[in-house]
């Protein structure tokens, strides 16, 4: 293998640099040739796809009665003067379950402190945390064998007892008496638009997030606030699944049977960890839900259904993750809106990130030099999946 470069001639020796070159230029620029390759290939095909999508929407359209049966659960919880009287910004619903008090706790103490919120950046902004009933056992599955003996019962009931000790402190859980599991995700979508229609319809944007989520609040309210004065519509924003294909492997979390869903493409939809849709929007997802068979229980892709019968598609946001955690790095802090997979983190991250001297070290010809290299090295990486997109090195 070992060549002696002195003795290969000079044309080679270009040759073989020009190569290098090429090739580190490629490396460089990988995920987005990736990218652009398979989404060329993807809308080709979605373009193609595109007019069955109408097929879609008439086969999950039924009768509004039987689409009401996936809303009409009582609540145990409610806050129906929450944004009374107010001017919302921002309306943040935070999926959660009943036993992720400690997700809780962290979020109302860093992101997700309205006061804080308020008093810091001026924005009014409400974080609500949705959940359904409690399981009979601790941590299991909802209605298993054991349920209706007394000692089950009684978990249930101290879950909801401390619930109820936990919304008397902080007033902010809505909970709708379903059972709190993954397969009733859908139903969870649907109460938040829902709530959103019949208790905040005036805020300007509605959110969805997921509880192990971190959202840097001050970037996204600023970003929210530019779009408010000008008055956004038809606005959803999140990271996109376009063109993503039902899941057939039954052991598959996100397993889809044929008679549920008998497409090959999903409409496109944003990643359920967190997405923003502007007043108008939350409106027509809340119009569709009262349409549609929600019997599909991927939320997020319900979403897209829904959005997709009212003729609202999506629009990629750099700095939203889908599945993928954040570099740590001060020139994502600068830039982030939302990153996934953050619980023990959570207050360590809330602090760096929001430090003042992030703005100092990423401001001038220099700070944006310096960011621009690091996010090329963080975000360009071939191999390196499930974060920003490398476009992000250059926004
Ligand atoms: C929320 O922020 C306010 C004002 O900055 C502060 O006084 C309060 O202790 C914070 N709440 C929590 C739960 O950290
Ligand atoms: C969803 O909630 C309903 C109402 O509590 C319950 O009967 C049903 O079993 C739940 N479905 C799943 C898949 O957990
Ligand atoms: C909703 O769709 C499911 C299949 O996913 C089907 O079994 C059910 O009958 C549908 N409901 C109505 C009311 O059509």
């Amino acid at each position: 293998m070992f060549m002696n470069f002195r003795k290969m001639r000079r044309c080679q020796r270009v040759q073989l640099l020009t190569m290098c070159l090429v090739l580190s230029l490629m490396m460089v620029g990988w995920e987005q040739l990736d990218q652009s390759v398979v989404s060329h290939v993807k809308s080709y095909s979605y373009r193609f796809l595109d007019n069955r999508f109408a097929f879609i929407k008439d086969s999950f359209t039924i009768p509004q009665e039987e689409a009401l049966s996936f809303s009409n659960y009582r609540y145990l919880l409610d806050h129906q003067d929450k944004c009374a009287n107010q001017d919302v910004l921002l309306l943040l619903f935070v999926k959660t379950s009943p036993e992720n008090t400690k997700r809780r706790e962290a979020i109302r103490s860093t992101w997700g402190n309205e006061s804080y919120i308020f008093q810091t950046l001026g924005a009014d902004v409400k974080v609500v945390f949705v959940l359904g009933a409690p399981g009979t056992t601790p941590g299991g599955p909802f209605g298993t064998k054991e349920a209706g003996s007394s000692a089950t019962k009684s978990h249930k009931a101290i879950v909801q007892d401390k619930l109820v000790k936990e919304d008397r402190l902080n007033g902010d859980l809505i909970q709708q008496d379903f059972a709190d599991t993954f397969h009733n995700l859908t139903l969870k979508l649907i109460q938040q638009f829902h709530w959103a229609h019949t208790r905040c319809a005036q805020a300007r944007f509605v959110m969805t997030a997921d509880d192990d989520i971190f959202v840097h609040m001050p970037n996204l309210v600023g970003y929210l606030q530019e779009k408010a004065r000008k008055e956004v519509k038809d606005f959803w924003i999140g990271r996109v699944h376009r063109g993503a294909p039902p899941i057939r492997d039954k052991d598959s979390k996100y397993y889809v049977p044929y008679e549920m869903y008998p497409w090959p493409t999903y409409p496109d939809y944003t990643a359920g960890a967190g997405y923003v849709v502007s007043r108008d929007v939350a409106e027509k997802i809340y119009q569709a839900t009262l349409k549609l068979n929600a019997t599909i229980y991927i939320d997020d892709v319900f979403m897209g259904i829904c959005a997709h019968s009212m003729g609202v598609s999506p629009q990629e946001h750099l700095y939203f993750s889908g599945e993928g955690k954040a570099p740590y790095h001060v020139c994502i802090y600068d830039q982030m809106m939302t990153s996934h997979g953050h619980i023990e983190d959570i207050y360590d991250l809330w602090k760096v990130a929001t430090d003042p001297l992030v703005k100092q070290r990423t401001s001038g010809f220099l700070g944006r030099m310096y960011c621009t290299a690091a996010k090329l090295a963080l975000l360009c990486r071939p191999y390196f999946f499930n974060t920003y997109p490398c476009k992000g090195a250059f926004a």
